[in-house]
């Protein structure tokens, strides 16, 4: 394609690109401290700060928030861009997202281990911290949207419209489930209470997979793997069909989070529901993806980055077969309170999300940087074993310590007396706990060797300077 005046602002997705490396190790070494204390109950015992009800919200807040998110910022900065055919709407604007941002995940890392909390499950942060989450988001809406304004093709390509609805989504999400009366400089009481309180959060809960952890990383998908695979996307029009599906079902589903609480009945059924009937756009939508590797399979023989892309997608359907499941009440009866659950998460959180997210950076890297390739396709390569290998000793590990518990709480003897009491379901659990912890070591491993094959391409890199802005396809020119 031809050059047009202009360059692309590529300085903001760099930036978000080296912040997505370290916030991954950061936040996954924080997973594997947890996952230790859970081994070894004792580690920092005495120390407040470093208590297990403490770190484990850092630990959430950094993968989703500081890693996801960046993640996130980074490809649909860069994405909006190359499909646009413009530069960003403002440097200045740019520039303030992202300081904007890592100052948050700082004063986040400072308040949680300090006990500073809502108590809200991923909207932990206090009041001053969300004020100035709605300040960033706000901004980062103006530059997105006001770069898709100022577009040189009439053409929406269909990974923005996942980003546009991401962005939009988890604004409504933060500003409604974060309504509450501040009651001291970080301490705030919520708006809601009771069974509403929870109806709200886990909308807010469910919608946060939903939208941060699904429809942004979806955007991440329809750009990154035609661009890797050299293809044309399988199914335009089945690409719209899925984005409309999605984000019509995925408001509904948040009481799975709640089966057999107080919220009503009827309310509870209707999550249900919808959770299963998710299951057609979750596939349909990987499916997409996946198929556009149709004639060009052989590429996965030697291109890594392509490896993890479509493998992440793998793990997407898995995670979004099992979660229907785990919303049909009786399932649901056995897997809550187990590590079945923590399972499930991690399926979607470390086989979809960070997957994706780590085949996403490693493909717009080197392309930014003026270069072919990553200082090192083998090290992407044993990135991608080691990453899979660990996610594998994870997941595998949580589903069948989470039956083994499910099925030890419930079972009674002939006299109606409980068979097992809850000690030795955690006694049996322990076995799992160190299977769970070495995968988590290897997964953290695997993005050390990727920190370091980012550091050796910015050594290579001939430029770390602008590109130039690529002209439009004429058949798609605006009138
Ligand atoms: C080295 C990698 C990781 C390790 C070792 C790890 C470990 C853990 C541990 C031990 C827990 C607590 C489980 C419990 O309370 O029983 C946890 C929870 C959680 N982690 Fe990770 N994690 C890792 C990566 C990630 C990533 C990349 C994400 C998201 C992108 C993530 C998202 C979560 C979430 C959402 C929870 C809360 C789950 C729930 O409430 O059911 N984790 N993690
Ligand atoms: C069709 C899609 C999905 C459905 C219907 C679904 C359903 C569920 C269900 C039923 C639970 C257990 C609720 C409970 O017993 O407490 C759950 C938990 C969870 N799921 Fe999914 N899931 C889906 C996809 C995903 C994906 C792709 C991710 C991650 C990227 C994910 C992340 C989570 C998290 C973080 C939790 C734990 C929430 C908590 O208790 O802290 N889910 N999901």
């Amino acid at each position: 394609m031809q050059a047009m005046s202009g360059t692309y602002n590529d300085k903001v997705v760099k930036q978000f690109a080296i912040a997505t490396v370290l916030w991954g190790i950061v936040g996954m070494l924080v997973g594997v401290i947890i996952a230790t204390q859970l081994y070894w109950p004792h580690l920092f015992e005495g120390i407040p700060w470093l208590n297990y009800g403490r770190l484990r919200p850092l630990h959430t807040n950094a993968v989703i928030f500081a890693f996801g998110g960046s993640a996130l910022f980074a490809t649909s900065l860069y994405v909006v861009q190359r499909t646009s055919h413009v530069r960003l709407l403002s440097d200045k604007l740019a520039a303030f997202v992202f300081w904007g941002w890592q100052l948050i995940i700082v004063a986040a890392a400072i308040t949680l281990p300090l006990g500073f909390t809502q108590g809200k499950e991923y909207a932990e942060l206090e009041w001053p911290i969300d004020i100035a989450i709605a300040v960033v988001w706000v901004a980062y809406a103006v530059l997105f949207f006001g770069t898709i304004a100022k577009r040189k093709v009439s053409h929406i390509y269909v990974a923005n419209w996942f980003y546009g609805s991401f962005i939009i989504a988890v604004a409504l999400l933060h500003i409604v489930n974060n309504i509450s009366m501040p009651a001291g400089a970080l301490k705030s009481y919520s708006a809601y209470s009771g069974a509403v309180d929870a109806m709200v959060q886990w909308w807010y809960g469910h919608n946060a997979v939903g939208f941060f952890l699904t429809a942004g990383f979806l955007g991440m998908m329809y750009y990154f793997v035609p661009k890797q695979a050299g293809r044309p996307i399988y199914s335009y029009r089945l690409s719209i069909i899925h984005f409309w599906a999605l984000i019509a079902v995925y408001m509904w589903a948040g009481p799975h989070h709640l089966l057999y609480t107080a919220l009503p009945d009827w309310a509870q059924s209707l999550g249900m529901v919808f959770s299963l009937i998710l299951l057609a756009p979750s596939w349909g939508g990987a499916i997409n993806g996946i198929m556009t590797l149709s004639g060009v399979w052989h590429k996965l023989r030697t291109d890594p980055i392509l490896k993890f892309l479509v493998v992440s997608l793998s793990f997407y359907m898995m995670s979004t077969f099992e979660g229907p499941m785990m919303s049909i009440k009786t399932v649901n009866s056995l897997s809550h309170y187990t590590d079945w659950t923590v399972g499930h998460v991690h399926a979607g959180a470390l086989g979809w999300v960070a997957m994706i997210s780590i085949g996403s950076i490693y493909a717009l890297m080197p392309r930014m940087l003026g270069l072919k390739e990553m200082w090192s396709t083998k090290l992407i390569d044993t990135h991608f074993w080691i990453h899979t290998i660990g996610v594998v000793f994870y997941i595998a590990s949580m589903w069948i310590a989470g039956v083994m518990q499910g099925l030890m709480w419930r079972a009674t003897n002939d006299d109606g007396t409980l068979t097992y009491t809850f000690v030795e379901s955690l006694n049996a659990t322990y076995p799992y706990y160190l299977a769970r912890l070495m995968g988590g070591l290897m997964v953290l491993s695997g993005m050390f060797l990727m920190a370091w094959n980012v550091y050796k391409t910015y050594t290579v890199a001939q430029t770390t300077g602008d590109l130039p802005v690529l002209a439009p396809d004429p058949s798609q020119a605006r009138a």
